[in-house]
């Protein structure tokens, strides 16, 4: 592969930079940039504020992530540790992400990167001659422009938009003349005062007077809503076919596990590259040590909330082959599941939501039942952004490869007729792990160094990266059998769910820089506690080697 032309090279950094999306993903892209010297940067969203997910137009007090605090954030910026952190096994809050993310942006972007806010991008195309052309429109003026930027980074999110089953949708709820109201759980935040003013606080536990929300679902979304309308004293019902596996304990795990690497270990990788998880994962004695341990974390877990034997919130995926586990940290009373057990919360499970009953007053269930419903809160899933906006233009392929590298090769590849030697889109936030402030971070300077044209480990063809991208996705369908019906293009290609250190250690690699930086001997290294402090420098080692290879 050619690197770009040094004229171009010399001129790169005041090129206008599209950063499309404000969330976690956009927001550390933006800074790596600035930090690299790009003048010129500008970033797009449709929402008031910064945050995507964790937007103050999202967050609501009670919402808990599934991080613990020093997990989720950047290398710059320390994130005070939450109040109840004690109580909760250090759990962050939405509230506190939020603030975080918001204090990040202050710092270090406002004002020197440029910030539009409350426009949405329609359309994305690549002209020969003017690059990269970004349709949008204001949400509230809905005046369209159109943009130019000669390199951009596809920011929007891997689960942004809301999914929502036709059967279930306002429209569908219309024409039943349902009367109550019908929310996606994206929109929970905001309608909050609309449904507390529908439902009001009961007199009583079993006090059914003063209506009813039906969440649907059985994701943290629906859980984390349902704990909350609960522990306000709203009479909740929440239906579910199968519910999402959790992690739970009755004291909160260790840091040198909880914060190592030895889950990550116990999970298989596309490349094994240790002599421990290779004993883990092809040794008999290895499989099952692997084997009992996930299933032990999983009964653990179970019995760390006393569910009972019957319950069907023990009809989960298993951790081992599941896409995603829910932490829910250290057994608290305001908890879920403990609102659950206490009868606080009542489930209509295991049942589908199959449609607006014609009483306009409820939801028929698969089980025959019907729940009558003031509100109803579709915590039906997401979607990503990325077709949309394509419209087609990047074809099906940009959904088999999701991970930076893969979506960065693959569409590099793709998009006709792209001279190879162009730098000039990537995707970020398409990593979907566990620990998404490292990756993102380790993310971002991997696209600054591919667009700057930087020495790195890149695929020397396009059919070569077609074929890597292909070997991935095999590898994802093998290890997630069962996940295929809604593994989309949000989860396609990489999956790097306990993995993370893995993926993060190969994007470093790509751009040969050390990796494994928690270091430890041959006996702890599995335990070393990952901190953000070990990619603090990434900037400043990869321009000593740009530096090297100019002059060489
Ligand atoms: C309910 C929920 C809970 C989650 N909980 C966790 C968790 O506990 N831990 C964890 O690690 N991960 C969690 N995730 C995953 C989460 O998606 C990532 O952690 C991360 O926040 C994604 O960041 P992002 O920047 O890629 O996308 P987002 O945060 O979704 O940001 C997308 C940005 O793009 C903008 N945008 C999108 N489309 C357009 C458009 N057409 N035009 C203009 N702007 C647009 C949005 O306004 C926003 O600024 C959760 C996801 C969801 C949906
Ligand atoms: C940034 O790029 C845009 C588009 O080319 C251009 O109009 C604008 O003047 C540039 N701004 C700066 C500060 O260079
Ligand atoms: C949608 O509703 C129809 C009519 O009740 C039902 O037969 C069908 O199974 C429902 N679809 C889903 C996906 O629930
Ligand atoms: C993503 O997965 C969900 C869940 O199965 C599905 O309903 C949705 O249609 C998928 N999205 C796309 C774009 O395929």
């Amino acid at each position: 592969m050619s690197t770009p032309s040094s004229t171009t090279m010399s001129n790169i950094y005041s090129e206008p930079i599209g950063i499309l999306g404000a969330g976690v993903a956009g927001i550390i892209n933006t800074y790596v940039f600035l930090q690299d010297g790009f003048t010129n940067v500008t970033v797009i969203t449709r929402d008031r504020s910064v945050g995507g997910i964790w937007s103050r137009d999202r967050v609501y007090p009670g919402l808990r992530i599934n991080n613990v605090h020093g997990e989720y954030r950047f290398s710059p910026l320390d994130m005070p540790p939450p109040d109840d952190s004690v109580e909760t096994g250090g759990h962050i809050t939405g509230m506190g992400m939020c603030d975080y993310i918001e204090t990040f942006y202050e710092k270090f972007l406002q004002g020197k990167a440029k910030f539009i806010f409350e426009t949405e991008v329609l359309n994305v195309r690549r002209d020969e001659t003017k690059g990269w052309e970004v349709k949008v429109e204001g949400v509230c003026s809905k005046e369209p422009r159109v943009l130019t930027f000669s390199r951009i980074i596809l920011a929007t999110g891997g689960c942004s938009n809301p999914n929502i089953p036709a059967n279930l949708s306002t429209e569908a709820a219309q024409n039943a003349q349902f009367k109550g109201l019908v929310i996606h759980s994206s929109q929970f935040r905001s309608r909050l005062d609309d449904i507390f003013e529908l439902v009001k606080q009961k007199m009583s536990d079993d006090d059914k007077t003063k209506g009813t929300v039906v969440v649907v679902g059985g994701g943290k979304s629906a859980m984390d809503i349902c704990a909350k309308l609960a522990n306000e004293g709203r009479r909740v019902v929440n239906v579910f076919e199968t519910a999402d596996v959790f992690l739970a304990a009755k004291s909160a795990l260790p840091d040198f596990i909880r914060k190592g690497r030895l889950l990550s270990l116990l999970s298989p990788h596309i490349v094994l590259r240790t002599r421990l998880e290779r004993f883990f994962h092809t040794t008999t004695l290895g499989s099952w040590i692997t084997k009992t341990f996930w299933k032990f974390l999983e009964a653990s877990s179970f019995d760390a909330f006393s569910l009972p034997k019957d319950s069907p919130l023990r009809n989960t995926p298993s951790i081992f082959w599941g896409i995603r586990t829910n932490d829910e940290g250290r057994v608290n009373s305001k908890n879920y599941y403990c609102l659950v057990n206490g009868g606080q919360i009542e489930l209509a499970a295991p049942a589908r939501a199959l449609r607006y009953s014609d009483d306009g007053k409820s939801l028929r269930l698969s089980n025959g039942q019907e729940v009558a419903a003031d509100v109803v809160i579709l915590a039906t899933g997401w979607k990503s952004s990325w077709t949309q906006i394509f419209d087609g233009t990047l074809p099906l392929l940009i959904w088999i490869s999701s991970s930076t590298i893969g979506t960065t090769r693959r569409s590099r590849t793709l998009l006709p007729p792209t001279p190879r030697t162009r730098r000039d889109f990537a995707i970020a936030g398409a990593i979907f792990t566990s620990n998404n402030g490292y990756t993102s971070e380790v993310a971002a300077h991997w696209i600054s160094s591919y667009f700057q044209g930087d020495p790195m480990r890149l695929p020397s063809s396009p059919e070569e990266a077609v074929a890597e991208v292909e070997l991935r996705s095999a590898w994802m369908r093998k290890r997630y059998p069962d996940m295929c019906s809604w593994v989309n293009e949000s989860y396609s290609c990489t999956l790097d769910f306990w993995t993370w250190p893995q993926a993060a250690d190969e994007l470093l690699e790509d751009m040969f820089l050390p990796s494994m930086r928690s270091g430890g001997n041959l006996f702890t290294w599995p335990f070393q506690v990952i901190d953000l402090k070990e990619i603090a420098t990434l900037g400043e080692e990869r321009r000593v080697l740009r530096e090297k290879a100019t002059a060489s």
